[in-house]
């Protein structure tokens, strides 16, 4: 999606780091925060999630949503997340705004020796759940079943953490996307003119998704940016192994999930 007016991210002595980037676009380009939030809000208050309700965003990067609705009144918001400078960022963010919840280092895998089984009503794992076979920020070799093994064991471990009736709210690119590469801001390093684009690239043949945040020096232009590869995770698929560790499956309404597929997967028994 190639924005008409590049947005102007301003102007940094060093290169800000792929978090910060990350945070910029999500806040001010790719999401309507608050009405985000609000349908989230309002899909979890469904299956009787409230404000008191025990939530664990399973990756909380620099705080969308878990950040946004803690300040909303969820005070009872655990928030993880694998990766230091998402961590550092979101707890930088908190302390700015005085909300009293902090991220910490955990990977899905070791979620269950963190924290007792059944003790949230809530999980979320937002725009994260195909990189359960690895790949953020990193070029590894990927292969679909290693992927789908990685994901029914991510998905177990949701599931275990989940108490009777609780709900995990997840998404994944849609099956339609294209590959793109879109300019979607400019910003100024050391006086030096920077685009930051947005790539994705499915190679069918291989199964195989790429997605980059690229920053091109525009004298030079030379690109840069951190790799993140994945099995080229399909929608049904997904829902199959949702289905298979025991999970039944809804689709909210969510008008303000532009990007991804949104999904409500419940715990029934
Ligand atoms: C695209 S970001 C999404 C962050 C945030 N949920 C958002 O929507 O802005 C993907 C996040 O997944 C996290 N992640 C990737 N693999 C993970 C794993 N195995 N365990 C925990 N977090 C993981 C990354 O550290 C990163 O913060």
């Amino acid at each position: 999606m190639e924005q008409s007016v590049l947005k102007d991210l301003g102007k940094f002595e060093v290169e800000p780091k792929f978090a910060y980037l990350w945070d910029r676009c999500v806040y001010e380009m790719h999401y309507n925060v608050p009405k985000y939030v609000d349908e989230l809000c309002a899909a979890f208050a469904e299956y009787n999630i409230t404000k008191e309700s025990q939530i664990l965003d399973t990756c909380a990067g620099s705080g969308f949503p878990a950040l946004d609705m803690y300040a909303i009144g969820y005070k009872n918001i655990t928030c993880v997340d694998a990766s230091e400078d998402q961590i550092e960022l979101f707890n930088a963010k908190a302390e700015a705004k005085g909300l009293d919840v902090r991220s910490e280092k955990c990977l899905w895998e070791d979620l269950p020796a963190h924290f007792d089984p059944e003790q949230f009503k809530a999980l979320i794992c937002k725009s994260s759940i195909w990189y359960a076979g690895g790949g953020w920020n990193k070029d590894v070799e990927i292969t679909k079943e290693s992927t789908l093994k990685a994901l029914r064991d991510t998905l177990s471990a949701f599931y275990s953490l989940l108490a009777k009736g609780g709900v995990l709210y997840l998404d994944k690119f849609k099956d339609s996307e294209v590959d793109h590469k879109d300019t979607v801001g400019v910003f100024e390093v050391d006086g030096k003119k920077k685009e930051l684009i947005f790539w994705t690239n499915r190679d069918k043949e291989a199964g195989i998704r790429r997605a980059k945040m690229i920053i091109k020096d525009v004298e030079t232009g030379v690109e840069d940016g951190l790799p993140n590869v994945t099995y080229d995770l399909k929608e049904e698929e997904l829902e199959e192994m949702l289905h298979e560790v025991g999970f039944s499956v809804v689709k909210p309404e969510m008008s303000e999930e532009k990007f991804f597929t949104p999904w409500l997967a419940i715990k029934n028994t």
